[in-house]
């Protein structure tokens, strides 16, 4: 029988899945989400959660995945009789989840182009937006998001350059593709935002942004927010974007997890995935809020208009060197989106090569990669096309809806709250049930302690994932309800 391959090194493990948990929601989400939720607070509030409930899952889920040397539909069938289809769910999270993160990593190679065009002088640059800017009195980035917008073809046609190479770097498989591309992108990631970072703390009046960030009530007493939100929503809020920027409760990391070699630590590796995540989407918030603070004072501060409108106006607005910003900062986007998107589409992947394999019918990888990657092509080309809500078939169309929550306003909307908003914390609740209730949590200890390793926070563990995980996790779920159908 073919050899399952994994991680050629646990550096390379530790790339992709530091890779996978930083992503789009480190870039946009957290600093949105830091700045509305009351600044430090959330900070706090988020650091304290990824401890006590991110940690714990996250250990849990490698351990899991290495015990059982599989894909997440076999693993919960192997470890289960009560949970046995629960990697189903784990499957169609990141399903779900690729079609707007292909269209939105497709948006982001768009604005690499557009930053080159103004670099060069280019008819696709920004600049050719100035007049009409102009004209109608909004800004440039306005412009080019709306003109991007009205052309959903072209949408496409980036959303589609964005799975390919997703998929070109899944078919080149786990150590040949995957960790090849994170040992080189996520360092290279990590100084980019670093000298992003530089640029926009030093410009003129970037400290107010940092006001937004640590000075608590700064937000309310000075109107960009209206009132501060109570602690029960941060702590919900917190808690989704922690869950949704470790990568938890998808399969990802049981995946990556079954291609750990069984002397490397998993304790240690599961704390360094969550501490450098939540430096990177720190250090995305020191990067964001700031630009936006000193060159767009009154742009968006979240959602893709703070990506790809107040983010646009800052590297307008810079001046000679903003293009090559603008190329820097978006390209670190999506190297940060592509090391996701490639741990999504593993997830799919490795369960029917698995199957394939141990069926004994040779490594299938290419063929399954490329299925995969038309299906979610399907659901990205829906997301492109549908431009946000300003097509006639968003869900609140199609359903006659007049006046829509969250989950139906637009087809990008529908599938995170499908995936993000319920499927994802359901999986996760479930999982610390099956650990704590049903498998037992020496299971966990017993894979993590193998080779010599000691699990040390065994008794935090085990504190952890019978009464706190669980209560954050329903408190995750509910704040995920409200926010997506309330
Ligand atoms: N963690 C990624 C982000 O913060 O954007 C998103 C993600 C990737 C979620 C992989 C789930 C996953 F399995």
């Amino acid at each position: 029988m073919e050899e399952r391959k994994g991680f050629g090194s646990n550096f390379g493990f530790l790339m992709a899945s530091v890779g996978s948990a930083v992503g789009l929601g480190n870039i946009w989400g957290f600093p949105n989400k830091m700045g509305a939720s009351g600044g430090f607070t959330f900070l706090v509030v988020y650091l304290v959660l990824a401890v006590l409930c991110g940690f714990i899952v996250m250990v849990g889920e490698l351990a899991l995945g290495r015990k059982t040397g599989k894909g997440v539909v076999s693993a919960y069938h192997v470890l289960s009789k009560r949970f046995k289809w629960l990697g189903w769910l784990g499957i169609l999270s990141p399903f779900f989840i690729l079609f707007f993160y292909c269209a939105l990593g497709g948006y982001c190679i768009k604005y690499v182009v557009v930053n080159v065009g103004d670099l060069f002088g280019a008819s696709f640059g920004s600049a050719a937006f100035a007049e009409v800017a102009a004209a109608n009195g909004t800004s440039l980035g306005a412009e080019v998001f709306n003109a991007f917008m009205g052309n959903p073809t072209e949408a496409i046609i980036y959303g589609l350059i964005f799975v390919a190479l997703t998929m070109l770097i899944v078919m080149g498989g786990v150590s040949g593709g995957i960790e090849k591309v994170c040992s080189v992108g996520m360092p290279a990631l990590f100084v980019m935002l670093l000298i992003c970072i530089i640029r926009a703390c030093t410009l003129p009046g970037a400290v107010n942004g940092l006001k937004y960030m640590f000075v608590p009530g700064w937000a309310v007493a000075n109107g960009i927010i209206e009132e501060a939100p109570n602690f029960l929503t941060v702590l919900s809020t917190a808690g989704g974007q922690m869950f949704f920027s470790l990568s938890l409760g998808m399969g990802a990391m049981i995946t990556y997890g079954s291609y750990l070699g069984k002397k490397e630590n998993i304790q240690k590796n599961g704390l360094l995935i969550v501490i450098m995540d939540s430096i990177v989407a720190f250090m995305a918030a020191l990067c964001v809020l700031p630009g936006r603070f000193a060159l767009d004072p009154n742009g968006d501060l979240g959602g893709p208009g703070l990506l790809f409108v107040t983010m646009q106006n800052v590297f307008s607005r810079m001046g000679g060197m903003g293009p090559l910003f603008g190329i820097l900062f978006y390209l670190l986007v999506v190297f940060a989106a592509i090391s996701s998107s490639i741990s999504l589409l593993e997830v799919i992947v490795a369960h029917f090569v698995d199957k394939a394999r141990d069926a004994g019918k040779g490594d299938k990888r290419k063929v399954y990669t490329l299925i995969a990657a038309a299906a979610v092509s399907l659901g990205c080309i829906l997301v492109c096309a549908d431009a946000l809500g300003n097509s006639s078939f968003s869900p609140a169309d199609l359903l006659g809806i007049a006046e829509p929550k969250a989950w139906a306003a637009d087809w990008l909307d529908f599938w995170d709250a499908v995936s993000e908003g319920v499927m994802m914390p359901l999986g996760a609740l479930l999982m610390t049930f099956m650990v704590a209730y049903e498998i037992g949590t020496d299971v966990v200890k017993d894979e993590i302690e193998q080779c010599g390793n000691k699990f040390t926070a065994f008794k935090f563990y085990n504190v952890c994932v019978r009464y706190v995980a669980p209560l954050g996790l329903l408190l995750v779920l509910y704040g995920q309800i409200k926010q997506f159908f309330f």
